[in-house]
């Protein structure tokens, strides 16, 4: 495959941007254009000493400023939130300056959030170093914080100036937060690309590899999805709710095993579940559930939720956003390539997909 840098816009009229694609890109100069002179790099404590340098390397006439918060998702937090608010305060940052998120979707969704409230909004710019981030978190301008009470229930929809993408970035990640970006790649898939989804069929050997050619693909490809519905749909009223495929009973998976399952294993699981429920209705053909499952499987994601009781399951799912007027309502995949976003209130077909796919020993792969 070709090795090249890829570009593409995510179209929002005025506040439109670029999404930069490609392997080593962290070594160019400039890594964005007209960036201002005060910059705030905002890094956690695994990925600053792994890639600040690189970055700073770039940014020489620049004056640089760097917050580092700790790693985890803890730390998208009120507290840091403060801190990183001192530190442009500290520093002189006036409104013309700009944050540089970089990291995975943790750094992304605080920096974000810093950057749309100091001084009511300064310039955004993403580097994002996990896959998931790359995909998914950096595209489309939600950025949180969390709060004891719940997950980002504390944000603002805004969006970057540019997004910057080094898939080299990936080599150091750990193999189950890449397996994790790759559930959502494959959402993207389902959702929106039946040929997406045959390429990734046939490409998993590469992606399995971090193959940087295919890789730089299958980002791109990703990002291009999402950044179209974003752009029908910025503040998900419609078709961004597809985007949480898989995510209403992933959440649930998450709620009661948090501490051994992590996110994109939970929605692989939950998108097994969605594909089941549709097969049972007699809406997704039986070799359309079996890619499905094969291509996880390949993906080294888990295809099998945890069991626990059907009233456990509802308690968690009632949380999940997508419920209006009491009924929860389901993005369900219709084949490869296409899905609806539908009410479902038969507790008893809901029960027969998660019974079906749920496995006494079934936990997070590694
Ligand atoms: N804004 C959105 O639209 C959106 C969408 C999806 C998820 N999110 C948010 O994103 C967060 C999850 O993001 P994540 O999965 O990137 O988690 P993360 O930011 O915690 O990163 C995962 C782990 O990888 C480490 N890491 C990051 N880059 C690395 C690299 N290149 N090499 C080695 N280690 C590296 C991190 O330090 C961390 O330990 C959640 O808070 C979630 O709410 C936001
Ligand atoms: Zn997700």
């Amino acid at each position: 495959m070709q090795e090249t840098t890829q570009q593409i816009i995510v179209g929002l009229d005025e506040r439109s941007y670029p999404i930069d694609i490609g392997a080593g890109l962290l070594a160019r100069t400039p890594l964005f254009d007209n960036l201002p002179k005060q910059l705030l790099i905002v890094t956690n404590t695994v990925v600053g000493p792994l890639y600040e340098a690189q970055v700073r390397a770039q940014l020489f006439a620049h004056d640089v400023v760097t917050h580092t918060i700790d790693d985890g998702e803890g730390a998208k937090s009120l507290d840091n939130f403060g801190a990183i608010i001192d530190t442009l305060i500290a520093h002189n940052f006036n409104r013309d300056c700009a944050i540089i998120a970089l990291g995975g979707g943790v750094v992304g969704d605080l920096a974000g959030f810093v950057a749309a409230t100091y001084q009511r909004g300064v310039n955004f710019y993403q580097i994002p170093t996990t896959l998931l981030a790359q995909v998914d978190s950096s595209v489309g301008g939600k950025t949180a914080i969390n709060h004891p009470g719940g997950k980002n229930l504390v944000g603002a929809f805004y969006q970057p100036q540019g997004v910057l993408i080094d898939t080299q970035c990936l080599s150091t990640l750990n193999d189950r937060d890449y397996a994790c970006g790759l559930a959502e790649v494959v959402k993207y898939g389902i959702i929106a690309d039946a040929d997406f989804f045959a390429w990734l069929e046939a490409h998993q050997h590469n992606l399995n590899q971090r193959d940087s050619a295919a890789l730089t693909y299958a980002i791109r490809r990703s990002c291009e999805i999402k950044a179209e519905v974003v752009a029908a749909d910025e503040r998900e009223q419609s078709v961004r709710a597809l985007l949480n495929l898989g995510h209403t009973f992933g959440h649930a998976i998450e709620a009661a095993h948090y501490e051994s399952w992590k996110h994109g294993e939970a929605v692989a699981a939950g998108t097994m579940i969605a594909a089941t429920l549709m097969h049972q209705l007699g809406e997704l053909t039986a070799t359309e559930l079996t890619r499905i499952e094969t291509l996880l499987n390949g993906l080294k994601l888990p295809v099998r939720a945890p069991k626990m009781p059907l009233e456990r399951w509802q308690t968690f799912m009632q949380r999940d956003k997508k419920v209006k007027g009491g009924t929860l309502r389901f993005v369900l995949p219709t084949a490869i390539g296409a899905a609806c976003l539908r009410p479902i209130s038969d507790w008893q077909a809901i029960g027969a997909a998660i019974a079906a796919m749920s496995h006494a020993d079934a936990r997070s792969p590694l």
